[in-house]
């Protein structure tokens, strides 16, 4: 008679088995629930990084996209003043002087004589489509300060538009006190010319600064750019002082400052 012998493991082993598998399971069970949450985490945090990035790229992409557009604006106000100046210069070469209006290295070191701590208005005479007036204010002058003496009505309108809190005068610079009747409160601070004086004899340009300086305070310059290299006012018999930068280069043609001041 065959008989069937069952090896069951000892009752003791078979829980100690079990006991130590499920020790085992619940151990791996607890380390796959803090991987997962670990990655969960890591996930979120990867999340983040994303975000920020993105939100950097887009400004900086909003930043460029900004630069470039004001760029293009300034690019095509420079054209448009480039062309005003040229149809200028064609309706009148004598009066504008210049094909091209002055760079802002020959406008901001006119401005650089002139002290903006000083109280007081600046009387600019020429200022055509404005660089030099935008030196004076970039210099700290501030435009309700500017008097600005222009003969085209085209650029004076150009000049309103552009400077509005300023005083823009439309006449002629020759006969400045009364062409400034009634605009000038108190004496200035300075006078600012880009006239082309050679297009006009000795005689008016040392009756210019002779009718300039009663409206300016004691010690005030005359600033006027050439690109002559002789003085475009003349200096014999004048009573003025006078001191001339040197040639800037960033500018066509290279031009120098002549600065004149009374000799008290
Ligand atoms: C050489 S452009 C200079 C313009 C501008 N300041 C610049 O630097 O580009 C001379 C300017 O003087 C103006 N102008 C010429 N004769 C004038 C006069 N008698 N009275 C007032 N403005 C005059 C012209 O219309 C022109 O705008």
């Amino acid at each position: 008679m065959s008989s069937t012998v069952r090896h069951r493991p000892p009752r003791a082993a078979s829980l100690a088995a079990r006991l130590g598998q499920s020790r085992v399971a619940t151990r791996i069970e607890g380390e796959v629930r803090v991987t997962a949450a670990d990655l969960v985490d890591r996930v979120a945090e990867a999340k983040l990084k994303v975000a920020a990035v993105r939100y950097k790229v887009e400004g900086e992409v909003r930043n460029t996209a900004e630069k470039l557009k004001s760029r293009v604006s300034e690019a095509k106000a420079k054209l448009g003043d480039e062309a005003r100046f040229i149809k200028s210069w064609i309706d009148d070469p004598r009066r504008t002087g210049s094909v091209t209006p002055s760079s802002p290295a020959l406008a901001r070191r006119m401005a650089s004589f002139v002290d903006p701590a000083q109280p007081g208005p600046v009387i600019e005479i020429g200022p055509g489509t404005g660089p030099v007036t935008e030196a004076l204010i970039e210099r700290g002058i501030d435009e309700s300060r500017l008097i600005l003496v222009e003969y085209s009505p085209e650029f004076c309108e150009l000049l309103s538009k552009r400077f509005p809190r300023a005083t823009i005068v439309q006449g002629d610079a020759y006969a400045l006190s009364t062409t400034l009747a009634g605009h000038l409160g108190e004496k200035a601070i300075a006078l600012v010319s880009s006239l082309p004086l050679f297009n006009r004899p000795p005689a008016t340009r040392s009756a210019l600064a002779r009718e300039a300086f009663p409206l300016l305070v004691e010690g005030a310059p005359f600033i006027q750019f050439t690109y002559s290299v002789i003085s475009p006012i003349p200096r014999k018999g004048s009573g003025l002082k006078a001191f001339v930068s040197d040639w800037v280069l960033r500018n066509i043609p290279p031009a120098r400052v002549w600065v004149y001041r009374q000799i008290r």
